[in-house]
């Protein structure tokens, strides 16, 4: 994985980012010593390296029973507790018909949403296929993932006996509070605990990501590898200029002192529209709080260049862009020859759809720069379990060292309780009293 910053550094001041090296080393530092805000959830920091061969051997051996006996999994989870599966998943799998290699189960993912068509047309799906649920929930209590897990426990014990489906149901959850804990052990669940000092948006390489990714099918153990030498490479031992998280965290820092407000992440595989989710739940999670925080917003390119090219271009002038490129694609397609040339398309005959791709990403970059957009490249080698490894580490150390140099709390979410009050106070959960009372007041 490679960082470029020279099309982002002409935009602020000269030495502006290296001026920020003494706050880079400080939030490292910080994060080592764990004396930083929120340092009761630094879990993630030396996960990587902390990840045994035993304990990959033991995701590996539930997700084969659940391969062997389902024909789809259903991922119940929302936020951080499904994106990072998801991330992976679609990354990874082939964009068409089954999502992932053909003789692993179908995933689907659920609870993330309270739509009820969704749900019930999920239900629908299912009948008549054999199905497994991974129920992950930290909190254990997430209404999102509880609504959809009691419709799929129940849907699972009526299509295959109480005994059966508890073979294919696995809780992923707290080790001991929660009712997805309560759950589970009453029921004999297959259960991983969720480290307490994880937090949602950091766990894709705990359970809540490594189990959907090898049930999907998918190395687990290159996943972890690539996140392991990239922990390596962002050591606070490596000096900041050579450090790739240490680079992002302080050129996205020096952009939005200057002024720009909104990063925006911009892909050029379709395959990674999920990656822009789940990197938009852990800045933004992370970084959106007291008042302050690079808003994360995300395209998908080419695609997007033709409904939100236009903005990009030419509108207000406070985004910056940060580019994932992949160097090179798994398969291969040329543009073939035509003896009409109908659609004069012949000056592309036999170059690869990637070269094409390159170009119209290189000939975006140009105009972005030219259209005062600062622009910091991210490329990796390839789509595979390796790379996408290295820039998990990647984004979340860059995200623990920029909240940090921000001034806030990266590993809290306070703000996520304030719709969920008011949602209890409606629906008139019990302990919500005052709170239903004084709501109703406000609607009068
Ligand atoms: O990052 C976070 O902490 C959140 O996005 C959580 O992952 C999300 O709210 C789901 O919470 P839980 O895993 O407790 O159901």
């Amino acid at each position: 994985m490679k960082i470029n910053i020279s099309k982002a550094a002409q935009f602020v001041a000269a030495g502006a980012i290296e001026a920020l090296e003494p706050q880079v080393k400080a939030a490292q530092e910080a994060l080592e010593q764990g004396t930083c805000p929120g340092n009761d959830f630094l879990g993630w920091l030396h996960l990587p390296s902390s990840i045994t061969p035993a304990f990959i051997a033991e995701i590996n051996e539930t997700a084969k029973v659940l391969k062997e006996n389902c024909e789809a999994v259903v991922v119940a989870g929302i936020g951080g507790s499904y994106l990072g599966a998801r991330m992976v998943i679609d990354a990874l799998s082939n964009s068409f018909g089954w999502l992932q290699p053909s003789d692993a189960p179908r995933i689907l993912f659920a609870g993330n949403n309270i739509g009820e068509d969704y749900l019930s047309e999920l239900i629908g799906y299912l009948k008549g296929v054999k199905f497994g649920v991974i129920n992950i929930s930290k909190s254990g209590t997430t209404t999102e993932t509880a609504i959809t897990f009691r419709l799929l426990k129940k849907m699972c014990e009526d299509q295959r006996g109480k005994e059966e489906a508890k073979k294919v149901i696995v809780a992923i959850t707290d080790a001991k509070k929660g009712a997805a804990r309560t759950t589970a052990d009453k029921e004999g669940y297959k259960s991983f605990v969720i480290p307490d000092n994880v937090g949602g948006r950091f766990s894709v390489l705990t359970p809540v990501g490594l189990l959907p990714i090898a049930v999907a099918g998918f190395d687990i153990a290159a996943l972890v590898k690539g996140a392991q030498d990239m922990e390596a490479q962002c050591d606070i031992k490596v000096p900041c200029a050579e450090n790739p998280a240490a680079v992002y965290a302080a050129t996205r820092n020096a952009i939005y002192q200057s002024g720009k407000k909104i990063e925006i992440m911009a892909n050029y595989q379709p395959k990674l529209h999920n990656l822009g989710e789940w990197w938009k739940q852990l800045y933004g999670e992370s970084e959106g709080k007291d008042g302050k925080g690079i808003f994360p917003a995300s395209v998908d390119l080419t695609t997007d260049l033709h409904s939100m090219g236009q903005w990009i271009q030419d509108g207000e002038r406070t985004i910056f862009e940060t580019v994932i490129s992949v160097e090179k694609p798994n398969c291969s397609l040329a543009v073939p020859s035509d003896e009409e040339n109908l659609d004069g398309l012949n000056f592309l005959a036999g170059k690869r759809i990637d070269e094409v791709n390159k170009m119209a990403e290189l000939g975006t970059q140009l105009a972005h720069v030219d259209g005062g957009v600062p622009n910091i490249r991210i490329s990796i080698e390839k789509l595979d379990e390796y790379n996408i490894g290295q820039l998990i580490y990647f984004f979340e150390k860059g995200c623990g060292i920029s909240g940090l140099i921000l001034g806030v709390n990266p590993f809290n979410q306070p703000g996520v309780e304030a719709y969920k009050k008011n949602m209890f106070a409606l629906l008139n959960k019990p302990g919500y009293e005052a709170e239903s009372k004084a709501i109703q007041e406000r609607l009068k």
